[in-house]
């Protein structure tokens, strides 16, 4: 293993990142175990992110690395187009019984963004195939993340992330965001203020007509945003009016799905069934790249009364990889073996307990939780936005814990793993550094 620093940090254009405040200043990741990172310097660095949301079973996951490497030796590749290997059928049926058999069929993509884009085309692709090729328009939220393809950037809502490559989409509008300090600040779980939002769905009926309008695409809870929790009752208003109107309903649950909220997926959580579902990071305990569209029979069913022939002319060389397969496979048996999510939630309050022991601190205007996830929302510094989350961010690391900012937000959202003795470091190191802020 190259635990040392490489000779030069200059050719990798890193993601989401700023190049010149990192590479002056590096923060290197070397191996992981369990709930640690450790870094270059051999520090232990406690993961109160999942990595990037993605790690519910904890790193090295002993049974996860064990099925990859076999099945690495045994099958390196191979092509579904027109071809199959076991693993992606026998990963499509589990994932299948582990909602429940709420979903009938799965599309397998590499991320998330490619099951976005993926969902978004089989909306479309579906109402033609059923004679309402009128419907085209897309509805996504003002705040929300879909990944960073074009489709995904079109129905997201962050003006950061859209404003240098328009033009985007067009035919997409956006609901309003929920995010209210003003009336919901300190909220544990579904805040009380905002259901009503939902109702501008109807009104971007009445301006447009239900019958162009193909798919509302929605996080559950607003993740990368700066986790946005729903208002009581918000989803399944959503919900009645989506299905009053002839209009898909998609979740993207590529954060909530695989037992972050303490249920196996959000729609469990909120007892609200989209008719697709979007995936990716949990899926594989973020092991192995992969996404994955899940879909109610009566959308996979509309294809099939096509004439014989290819039914969806859509896919990725990697979709169904056979490494990220027997990593979803072994993920799965973990999840229920390990009893992952059953130990996320006799943690939850506790984690929430932690988490709500930071009100008072300096700068601290909000804090929100809902299952294992909590957002610390901070005043900013005039005239310099993100600048304060920023700032803890890195004072966060160098004092041994992994967290996540965006804007003014701390985001946390640990391993399932976790025990108390983790909840007590994060958010004891947590305060520390709220404390000694500018
Ligand atoms: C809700 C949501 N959708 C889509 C994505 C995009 O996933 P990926 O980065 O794997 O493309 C993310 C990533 O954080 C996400 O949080």
């Amino acid at each position: 293993m190259n635990e040392s620093r490489p000779a030069s940090m200059s050719a990798f254009w890193m993601p989401f990142t700023n190049n010149r405040d990192f590479k002056a200043s590096p923060r290197l990741l070397v191996s992981a175990e369990g709930m640690y990172y450790r870094d270059v310097d051999g520090n232990r660095v406690l993961d109160g992110t999942a990595g990037l949301w993605c790690v519910p079973c904890g790193h090295a996951q002993p049974r996860i690395t064990q099925r990859v490497s076999e099945m690495v030796g045994q099958l390196d590749f191979a092509p579904t187009f027109q071809m199959g290997h076991p693993a992606a059928f026998d990963l499509a049926e589990q994932l299948m019984e582990y909602t429940g058999h709420k979903f009938g069929h799965v599309f397998y993509t590499n991320s998330g963004s490619e099951a976005v884009d993926t969902a978004l085309k089989i909306a479309l692709a579906y109402h033609r195939a059923r004679g309402e090729g009128s419907r085209t328009r897309l509805i996504g939220r003002e705040r929300g993340y879909h990944g960073v393809g074009f489709g995904g950037l079109s129905v997201g809502g962050i003006g950061n992330n859209r404003k240098s490559f328009g033009p985007l989409l067009p035919g997409v509008d956006h609901l309003p965001h929920t995010h209210n300090l003003e009336k919901n600040a300190f909220s544990r779980g579904e805040p009380d203020f905002g259901a009503e939002l939902a109702d501008e769905l109807e009104r971007l009926v009445a301006l447009h007509d239900a019958s162009t309008i193909a798919a509302v695409i929605i996080e559950p809870v607003s993740g990368s945003t700066g986790v946005l929790v729903p208002p009581k009752g918000y989803l399944k208003r959503l919900r009645e009016i989506c299905d009053r109107h002839g209009i898909l309903l998609i979740f993207d649950e590529v954060i909530t799905g695989f037992g972050r909220l303490c249920t196996p997926f959000a729609s469990d959580y909120f007892g609200v069934e989209p008719d697709m579902m979007t995936t990716a990071k949990g899926l594989t305990n973020g092991v192995v790249p992969m996404g994955a569209v899940f879909s109610r029979r009566f959308i996979h069913d509309a294809f099939m009364q096509a004439p014989p022939g290819i039914e969806l002319f859509h896919g990725y060389t990697y979709s169904g990889h056979p490494l990220a397969c027997a990593a979803g496979l072994a993920t799965l048996e973990v999840l229920r073996e390990q009893g992952i999510v059953e130990n996320a939630a006799a943690q939850q309050a506790y984690f929430e307990d932690a988490l709500h022991a930071l009100r008072g601190l300096p700068h601290v205007i909000d804090l929100r939780s809902i299952g294992l996830v909590a957002g610390i929302e901070l005043a900013p510094i005039p005239g310099k936005p993100g600048a304060r989350a920023f700032s803890a961010f890195k004072k966060a690391f160098a004092d041994g814990i992994l967290i996540r900012v965006t804007g003014d937000i701390i985001a946390l959202s640990p391993p399932l793993i976790l025990d108390k003795q983790h909840i007590d470091e994060l958010f004891g190191k947590l305060a520390n550094v709220l404390q000694h802020l500018d």
